[in-house]
C-alpha cells in the first residue's frame, strides 16, 4: 500500500497591503470595527498587470524547491481557484507552460475557498490508485480582482495570494482522510451574479449574506471536522496543529472550542491576510512549518467552508 504525503509546500504573498485604515477612505467602516468583528488587520493585493498563475508561479517554485523536486519529475497539475487569469484556459495549463514541466495533465478546480481540499482530494486518490507520483497542488485567488470596494459587506474581509504542495508517493502515511460536501441550495448566499454564462455583463463582484453564511460555516467545520478525525481513525485530542480557514477570528474561535482544542494548537494568521479564499490553508500550513509550529509525525487538520456551500476537512500527518 503506497500512501501520499506532503513533501514541500511554498507561498506568494503580493506585496502591497490594504490596511483597515486604507478601508476607512473607501467604505464607511473602521479599524476598530473590523479588527473586533473578523480579526483582520491587513490584506494583500495584487499589483496591476499580474494575474493569478503570476502568483501560482512564485508558490508553486518554492514548493518544488523545498520538497527537492524539479518540475521534470511532477506527473500533474492541479490549480484550485475561482479567478483563473483567463475563463479558458486553466491556470493549470498557463503554469505546465511556465514551469517548463513535460506535457503532462493540468487541470482547475472550483469549489470557492474550500478548492484546495477538493484538489487534495483528487491528488490523493491519484497517488494512491497508482497513477501519479508527484503532483503539484495550488490554490491561487486574485480575488481583489472581483471585490467591490464600495461594499463594505465584503471589501473588508479578501485578499490575494497562492499556495502550493507537491504531494508525492510515500510508504509512510501522509494524507490520511479527505471528507468533503457540499449544498447548492445556498449558493446565492456567497456568490457573482455576474459576468458567467447566466448574466455575462452583470456585476462582476462577490455578494455574501455575511451572517447566514456565518452561522452554517461554525456548523459544518465542526461536524465536517470531527468526520475527517474520526476517518482517520484518531479523536480529537490526537490532532496537534488544527489549520482553519482563514475567513473570520470568530468562527475559526468558536469551531476551535467547539472541537475541544486549545489556542496553541490552532494556527491563526487572518490578521496579516485576510481571506484568501483557496490558499488561505496553504498560507497557514507553510507558516506553521516554517515557524517550527508543527513538527514531522504531527497530526494537522485542515478544515475549509466557503461558495457554493462546499466544504471539507483533512487530517494529514506532517
Ligand atoms: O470564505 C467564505 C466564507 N465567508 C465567511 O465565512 C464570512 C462570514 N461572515 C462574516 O465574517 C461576518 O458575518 C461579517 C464580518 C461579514 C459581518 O459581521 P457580523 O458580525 O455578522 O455583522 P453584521 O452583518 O450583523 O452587522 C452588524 C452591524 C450592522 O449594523 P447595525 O444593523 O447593527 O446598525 C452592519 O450594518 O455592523 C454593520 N456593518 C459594518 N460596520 C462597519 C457591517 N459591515 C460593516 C463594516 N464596517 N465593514
Amino acid at each position: 500500500m503506497s500512501f501520499a504525503r506532503i513533501a514541500g509546500t511554498g507561498v506568494f504573498i503580493p506585496e502591497k497591503i490594504l490596511s483597515n485604515k486604507d478601508l476607512e477612505s473607501l467604505v464607511d467602516t473602521s479599524d476598530e470595527w473590523i479588527r473586533t468583528r473578523t480579526g483582520i488587520s491587513e490584506r494583500r493585493i495584487l499589483q496591476n498587470g499580474q494575474a493569478t498563475s503570476d502568483m501560482c508561479l512564485e508558490a508553486s517554485s518554492q514548493a518544488l524547491k523545498n520538497a527537492d523536486t524539479s518540475p521534470e519529475e511532477i506527473d500533474g497539475i492541479i490549480v484550485a481557484t475561482v479567478t483563473g487569469d483567463y475563463v479558458t484556459p486553466s491556470v493549470a495549463c498557463i503554469l505546465q507552460d511556465k514551469l517548463k514541466t513535460r506535457k503532462i495533465f493540468s487541470f482547475d478546480i472550483s469549489a470557492g475557498c474550500s478548492g484546495f481540499i477538493y484538489a487534495l482530494k483528487v491528488a490523493r486518490a491519484l497517488i494512491e490508485n497508482g497513477e501519479a507520483e508527484k503532483l503539484l497542488v495550488v490554490g491561487g485567488e486574485h480575488i481583489s480582482h472581483i471585490t467591490d470596494y464600495k461594499d463594505r459587506d465584503t471589501c473588508i474581509l479578501f485578499g490575494d495570494a497562492a499556495g502550493a504542495v507537491v504531494l508525492e508517493k510515500s510508504q509512510e502515511p501522509g494524507v490520511l482522510s479527505v471528507c468533503l460536501g457540499s449544498s447548492g441550495a445556498e449558493g446565492k448566499l456567497l456568490y457573482v451574479p455576474g459576468g458567467g454564462s447566466r448574466d455575462p455583463l452583470g456585476y462582476r463582484f462577490l455578494k455574501m449574506e455575511g451572517k447566514e453564511v456565518f452561522k452554517e460555516a461554525v456548523k459544518i467545520i465542526e461536524s465536517n471536522s470531527l468526520e475527517a478525525i474520526k476517518k482517520a481513525g484518531l479523536r480529537p485530542k490526537d490532532i496537534d496543529m488544527f489549520i482553519p480557514h482563514q475567513a473570520n477570528l470568530r468562527i475559526i474561535e468558536a469551531a476551535r472550542e467547539r472541537l475541544g482544542l486549545s489556542r496553541e494548537k490552532c494556527y491563526v494568521n487572518i490578521q496579516k491576510y485576510g481571506n484568501t479564499s483557496s490558499a488561505s490553508v496553504l498560507l497557514a500550513l507553510h507558516e506553521a512549518i516554517n515557524e517550527s509550529k508543527i513538527k514531522r509525525g504531527d497530526n494537522v487538520l485542515f478544515s475549509v467552508f466557503g461558495a457554493g456551500f462546499a466544504w471539507g476537512s483533512a487530517v494529514v500527518k506532517w
